[in-house]
């Protein structure tokens, strides 16, 4: 039998739950918090209550709110020369994949030295980072529960994944009332980037028991909870919508993902195309290339998405990316990869830099650069 490890921080999840991240902060030995947000969770209102909520605590604290889709390399920077001046002690992330990432850079950063490039690819942090406590206001990125951040290099446009132990926060507060204030818009592109991380890191090369089962729970959740929660915005839906997204992020910072998010950072970084738009393109074009190198997985998945069985396991699998592929029709999310890239004679290049992406490593079946150009074609 294999050696499986399983690694995830404190997870505090319910309604209300913010409220706790005084004292958390506290007990992690914060005497004064450097609070990483962005501009539209300041609009929602939830930057000024957890400040509420921080100043009853007695705790001091900066703010930090440079971030931008496709958190940069020199916003890491700009952050992390703010934390160095202010002394801060305790990073805490309040937002989506994006502030959440610029903050694990800024804690890397400035307990490792050097540029956030130094430690792109996987297990190249050597010092601890500073304590971290994360609230996701969205769904998707599960940054909050994971090893990875994915930072822009400006200069080369390319989107470097780190993935490190040290990069797990201690603890993540997931309120599912703070998905309450989101739009159908926002929520939407998120759910496509769940969907890819529970399907990626079932037929990861590394998936292990404890990952799959988190895998599974997260797709099912997902598939009976999508369409009405998008109907009605109701919060129980929402509120399973996040535990299924929290399920696929336990999965995936175990198991890792794959071609998928190695197609999705290439658009990610020559045209800062938002990552579960990505997906929603890419997803049911890349499963169909892995089908062949993990057929049974496959089927399950098929079989959780249809409800059905088929008279093979081919059959069956195909049938789940189809259902799928009506479910990205039915809640209008672009379909065609030419209705975010008119152009597609920079797909080479793109295609070359995928193929460098180091999630390549744990996809089931082994793609050239032209096999990852054949799919972007077949998506535009
Ligand atoms: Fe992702």
């Amino acid at each position: 039998m294999s050696t499986y490890k399983f690694a995830i921080p404190e997870i505090i999840f319910g309604r209300g739950s913010l409220d706790f991240v005084g004292v958390c902060s506290r007990r992690l030995g914060a005497s004064k918090i450097f609070v990483v947000s962005d501009p539209g969770v300041e609009e929602a209102g939830w930057v000024d209550k957890v400040f509420a909520i921080l100043r009853q605590e007695g705790l001091d604290f900066v703010y930090f709110n440079d971030v931008v889709a496709n958190p940069r390399d020199y916003q890491v920077e700009r952050g992390a020369a703010l934390y160095r001046e202010t002394g801060a002690d305790v990073v805490l992330a309040l937002g989506g994949g994006s502030p959440m990432d610029a903050a694990k850079g800024i804690a890397l950063v400035v307990s490792n030295g050097g540029r956030i490039q130094d430690y792109a690819g996987a297990n190249q942090v050597k010092n601890p980072l500073p304590p971290m406590v994360f609230i996701p206001s969205t769904m998707g990125s599960e940054s909050n529960i994971s090893q990875f951040t994915v930072i822009t290099d400006m200069e080369r446009h390319i989107k470097m994944t780190i993935i490190s132990r040290t990069l797990v926060p201690n603890i993540s507060i997931t309120d599912p009332l703070l998905l309450g204030t989101l739009t159908r818009e926002l929520i939407i592109a998120p759910l496509f980037d769940s969907l890819a991380h529970a399907v990626e890191s079932y037929v990861s090369p590394i998936a292990n028991p404890f990952t799959e089962v988190q895998s599974l729970k997260g797709l099912d959740l997902l598939i009976r909870h999508i369409r009405p929660a998008l109907e009605t915005l109701d919060m129980d839906d929402l509120e399973q919508l996040a535990i299924a997204g929290t399920s696929s992020g336990m999965a995936f910072t175990n198991a890792s993902v794959g071609l998928g998010h190695a197609l999705a950072h290439a658009l990610g970084g020559m045209f800062d195309v938002v990552h579960g738009i990505s997906h929603a393109l890419l997803l049911p074009s890349v499963m169909r290339y892995n089908l062949p190198a993990c057929t049974k997985k496959m089927a399950t998945i098929g079989r959780i998405i249809t409800g059905q069985e088929h008279t093979t396991e081919e059959a069956t699998a195909l049938a789940g990316i189809e259902a799928l592929e009506r479910l990205r029709d039915d809640i209008g999310i672009p379909t065609r990869l030419r209705e975010i890239l008119p152009d597609k004679t920079l797909l080479p290049k793109v295609s070359q830099n995928a193929e460098k992406d180091i999630c390549l490593l744990t996809n089931p079946r082994t793609a050239t650069w032209k096999d990852i150009l054949n799919i972007y074609y077949g998506a535009w």
